[in-house]
């Protein structure tokens, strides 16, 4: 048995295999890393896909990744918030069509006005679906008060990227006010108060290494991370990182494989975190997401926002489904579930298992992980 094999047997992967399957490097043992993970998702989490409505709701941003398409900086943007009533109404179809749960994200503000329109939006899909959809927050880093408030709101989940967990990557990503320790500290604070925890990172960054991947998936242990979401890196032709990677367009598929890879190792290392299917994955390939699940993932956030508002919401370019409206989005993913023989699990809300063992096992006293 080669060294791949080996530790693909193993029952408990070990932080020092992580690079190893990361750093797979021909196509066999590349479809066996994932083949293994698919299994696990399969033994852990069945063949179902939980669906998240996401709402853009705003492309406001006080922050300026050097990454990002809605970063401050970018004037060829127009600026927009959706009336608080529209994402209300697609909250209602959402629950309607059995949609367990809803995101709200958007670029990071702090003001007064936005914690306030926040904690409405959250209170009033709370009641209008009788507070069955669960409701996940990624609006950025916060104070802790702001935090506690939405989370007294019915806000359950929160999504903060920490985008690397290596402080002097994420350092050569920002400008300098951006903080990786802030990033990181909130997301304990966000633990501490209850939510379920998600982060995830982008994947393929100028100059980043498979060490560097494999430590990604150790901080998510670490820091109790229960929801992931990563995608690849795709540079934006109107931010500083435009050029970041030599011919890009030559690397898509690379790149695709590696993020796929990374899915597939987080699942091996953490079998029951929820783990989404990023959209970005399929600014790589048609069927991009589907990969996603056939390498462990087991989430997709259809997009729910208004195709009116879309293009100004690319953090990417070539970010697909910029045309569709919610219905015609729905139709395209459940066709292209059935076709790999899973089911999409309406009317549940998907919790993350290791989320609800941790909290089992505090409840009966035993140490949480
Ligand atoms: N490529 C890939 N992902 C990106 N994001 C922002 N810009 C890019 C990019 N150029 C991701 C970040 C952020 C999430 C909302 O979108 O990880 O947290
Ligand atoms: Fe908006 Fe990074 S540019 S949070």
């Amino acid at each position: 048995m080669n060294r791949l094999d080996t530790i693909l047997d193993k029952d408990r992967l070990d932080p020092d295999d992580l690079a190893v399957l990361l750093g797979a490097d021909t196509p066999a043992k590349q479809a066996s890393v994932l083949d293994a993970a698919y299994a696990v998702k399969i033994r852990e989490v069945g063949p179902v896909v939980y669906f998240r409505g996401l709402f853009e709701l705003s492309n406001l941003c006080s922050k300026d990744c050097l990454y990002c398409g809605i970063r401050r900086s970018n004037q060829k943007l127009e600026r927009y918030t959706i009336p608080i009533d529209e994402i209300l109404s697609g909250a209602r179809w959402a629950w309607e069509q059995g949609y367990g749960s809803v995101v709200l994200q958007s670029g990071e503000r702090s003001d007064p006005a936005f914690v306030d329109l926040i904690t409405e939006l959250v209170t009033k899909i709370r009641a209008l679906s009788h507070d069955q959809l669960a409701i996940t927050l990624s609006v950025g880093e916060q104070s802790e008060e702001t935090y506690r408030t939405w989370f007294k709101s019915g806000a359950e989940r929160y999504l903060l990227r920490i985008e690397t967990s290596d402080p002097e990557l994420y350092r050569r990503l920002h400008p300098a006010d951006h903080s990786w320790e802030r990033r990181r500290d909130c997301l304990r604070l966000l633990h501490s108060i209850g939510y379920q925890l998600g982060s995830g990172v982008m994947i393929g960054l100028p100059g980043q290494s498979v060490e560097q991947l494999a430590r990604d998936i150790l901080f998510f242990e670490q820091e109790r991370v229960v929801m992931i979401g990563m995608g690849p890196f795709i540079p934006h032709a109107d931010t500083p990182l435009r050029d970041a990677i030599r011919n890009f367009a030559w690397k898509r598929h690379a790149q695709l494989a590696l993020a796929l890879r990374t899915i597939a190792v987080t699942r091996l290392y953490l079998p029951d975190v929820n783990i989404a299917a990023a959209t970005a994955l399929q600014a790589l390939a048609p069927n991009g997401r589907e990969q996603g699940l056939m390498a462990g993932a087991n989430v997709i956030m259809p997009n729910l926002t208004d195709p009116k508002y879309r293009s100004a919401y690319q953090l990417y370019d070539g970010k697909p489904c910029v045309d569709e409206s919610a219905t015609q989005c729905r139709g395209c993913l459940e066709g292209r579930i059935a076709s790999l023989g899973e089911t999409i699990g309406f009317g549940q809300r998907g919790d993350s298992r290791r989320f609800l063992r941790r909290n089992a096992a505090g409840a009966d006293g035993a140490a949480s992980c």
